[in-house]
């Protein structure tokens, strides 16, 4: 039955190049047409601290990796990896990455570092996640951690987004959690969750900043106003956000700490490249 195959269709095919620091991809969801989050396998040897981020990415057409910075989406207990990922129609690697499927391999390199983790703050009663668009990504990681609730007596998520459906990965994170039979008791009365969108009408709307300056969350969730006493914050955003909401913050008498040296809040950027 070979007869008239040529050697070359005769030949057994490649085995496929293991890339370097490779993982592989366990799952892809696709969110809304510029939205997707995946998982992938966990190099045993890699330990982080939920918050963190590595460099992940695609072998480039230049034979080089293309790498980028991507905060770990899961906590640190899970046995994969997860990540949430905007898709730039022409970026070098989202262009790419989005179309991955189970079974690919990614470059992971297993080096997490990062500034939104709870050893960056001081202690305090109630701690704020405050993120725009992909900045949710860290926070769910952090949601998911047992630690953030033995830390703090109240945990605020406020995600805010163009319009709602860019709000879902966070909203099923949160139920979930809610649901959860291990961390669904710590997280019941603690986890306070506050989307809103500011260009689709929905129940609540408003940029974050707005949202912190006017009092409206605090009356919302029936909060005392932010205070430097009490209140810690990790903030991930944009950048023209990330600048805003620092002077929100600093408003309310909070400071900016680092890994080394722990204050009442910190900032890490969802992304570089958007000038303000
Ligand atoms: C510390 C850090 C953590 C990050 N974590 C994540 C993450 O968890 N998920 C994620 O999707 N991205 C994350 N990013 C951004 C990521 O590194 C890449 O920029 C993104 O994957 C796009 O890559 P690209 O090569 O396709 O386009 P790039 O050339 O990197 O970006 C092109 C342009 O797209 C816009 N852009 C890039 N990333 C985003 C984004 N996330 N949201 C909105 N606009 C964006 C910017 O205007 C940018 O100039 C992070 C960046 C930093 C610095
Ligand atoms: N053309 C489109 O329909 C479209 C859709 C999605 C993304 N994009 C592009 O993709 C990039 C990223 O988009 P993105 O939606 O992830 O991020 P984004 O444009 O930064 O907006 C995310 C959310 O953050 C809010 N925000 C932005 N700047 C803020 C600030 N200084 N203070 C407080 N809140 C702020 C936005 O509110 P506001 O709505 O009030 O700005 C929005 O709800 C942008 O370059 C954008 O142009 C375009």
């Amino acid at each position: 039955m070979t007869e008239g195959l040529t050697v070359t269709e005769l030949a057994p095919k490649p085995a496929k190049p293991h890339l370097p620091d490779a993982q592989i991809v366990t799952s892809v969801k696709h969110w809304t047409d510029n939205l997707f989050s995946f998982r992938v396998t966990r190099p045993q040897s890699l330990r982080f601290r939920s918050g963190e981020f590595v460099m992940i990415g695609l072998m480039g057409d230049n034979g080089k990796p293309l790498l980028r910075a991507y905060s770990i989406a899961s906590p640190n207990w899970d046995e994969e990896l997860e990540f949430y990922s905007i898709k730039v129609p022409d970026g070098p690697l989202t262009s790419k990455l989005q179309h991955i499927k189970v079974g690919d391999e990614i470059i992971l390199r297993p080096k997490p570092v990062g500034t939104l983790v709870h050893d960056a703050l001081l202690p305090g009663k109630r701690v704020w996640f405050l993120a725009t668009g992909t900045g949710l990504a860290p926070f769910a990681s952090l949601m998911r951690d047992p630690e953030t609730y033995e830390k703090y007596d109240q945990v605020i998520m406020m995600h805010t987004c163009r319009t709602a459906d860019e709000l879902e990965y966070g909203r099923q994170l949160v139920e979930e959690l809610h649901n959860d039979e291990l961390i669904g008791e710590m997280v019941a009365g603690k986890l306070r969750y506050y989307p809103t969108t500011t260009r689709e009408e929905t129940a609540q709307m408003g940029r974050i900043t707005d949202n912190l300056t006017s009092g409206k969350v605090f009356d919302d969730l029936d909060l005392p106003r932010m205070n430097p006493a009490e209140d810690r914050a990790m903030v991930c955003g944009s950048l023209a956000f990330n600048v805003d909401v620092k002077a929100v913050l600093e408003g309310f008498g909070l400071r900016e700490g680092a890994n080394s040296e722990p204050l009442e809040y910190v900032v890490e950027k969802a992304f570089v490249g958007d000038g303000i």
